[in-house]
């Protein structure tokens, strides 16, 4: 079913963090999915490792450019979701899945370094369609926004995806020490404690309304699709 690959040339974009936000949301409801951990720092191969690991979430860690369009292939079959964590740079693993992507998202934070890293990985998919013959569907997610202020960096990258005319989401992920907590205790959001992590339900609104819109931007109905065609016909 459908992939969903995270990219941004830079590291420390927030890529890791959206990728387990947007995984563990799925997976509260009810749906399964695969992670890709392309990202050599294996976080999200040590998350696995933790306590709390929903059982509708398998993590790959084992991935060769040379392997990861099988794998990504055979994944589509295996579970409902298709989630593609990758190292903050450009090479082969990251063009292989960019152009098995459905939706490419493509994490930026308030400042301009993020903006460049992003634009690198807008450019190469603008290449890749042109390979694979085809638009690959992609937004940007502005990442570790301050809950309270708009920083002045944040406003400047926001106009410079704008001048490009890039989709942004609605949804900002929020800076919150509810998803660091994730990388260190294990689980989703909704298996912290309450009592022991701060903002913890705002944490959780958040990845929801940020699941839901990148969720939206996947969404396939063959069934009305095929029920809109059987009705024109008929
Ligand atoms: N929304 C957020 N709130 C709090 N901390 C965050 C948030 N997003 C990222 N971080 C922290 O920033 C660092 C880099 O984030 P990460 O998701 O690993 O980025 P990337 O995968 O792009 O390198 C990590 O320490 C992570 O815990
Ligand atoms: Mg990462």
């Amino acid at each position: 079913m459908p992939v969903i690959s995270f990219a941004n040339a830079k590291g420390g974009a927030g890529k890791t963090t959206a990728a387990l936000l947007l995984a563990t949301e799925i997976a509260d409801r009810g749906k399964s999915v695969t992670i890709f951990d392309a990202d050599p720092q294996k976080w999200i191969s040590h998350w696995a490792d933790l306590p709390g690991r929903p059982g509708n979430i398998d993590v790959v860690s084992q991935i060769t450019p040379a392997s990861i369009v099988e794998q990504i292939s055979d994944a589509t079959h295996q579970s409902d979701y298709v989630i593609v964590d990758l190292e903050g740079t450009e090479n082969l693993v990251v063009a292989n899945a960019l152009s098995m992507s459905d939706l490419v998202v493509v994490p930026i934070q308030g400042s301009s370094m993020d903006a460049r890293g992003g634009a690198k990985i807008l450019t190469l998919i603008a290449k890749l369609e042109k390979i694979v013959k085809r638009d690959i569907n992609h937004c940007v997610a502005l990442t570790r926004t301050n809950a309270a202020v708009t920083t002045r960096a944040l406003k400047a990258v926001q106009e410079f995806l704008a001048v490009k005319g890039i989709d942004v989401l609605m949804t900002p992920i929020v800076e919150r020490a509810a998803y660091r907590d994730l990388f260190e205790f294990g689980g989703g959001l909704r298996g912290q404690n309450p009592k022991a992590v701060t903002n913890l339900d705002k944490a959780q609104d958040n990845a929801a309304m940020f699941a839901a819109e990148v969720l939206e931007k996947v969404r396939i109905e063959p069934r009305r699709r095929w029920y809109d065609v059987f009705k024109k016909a008929s």
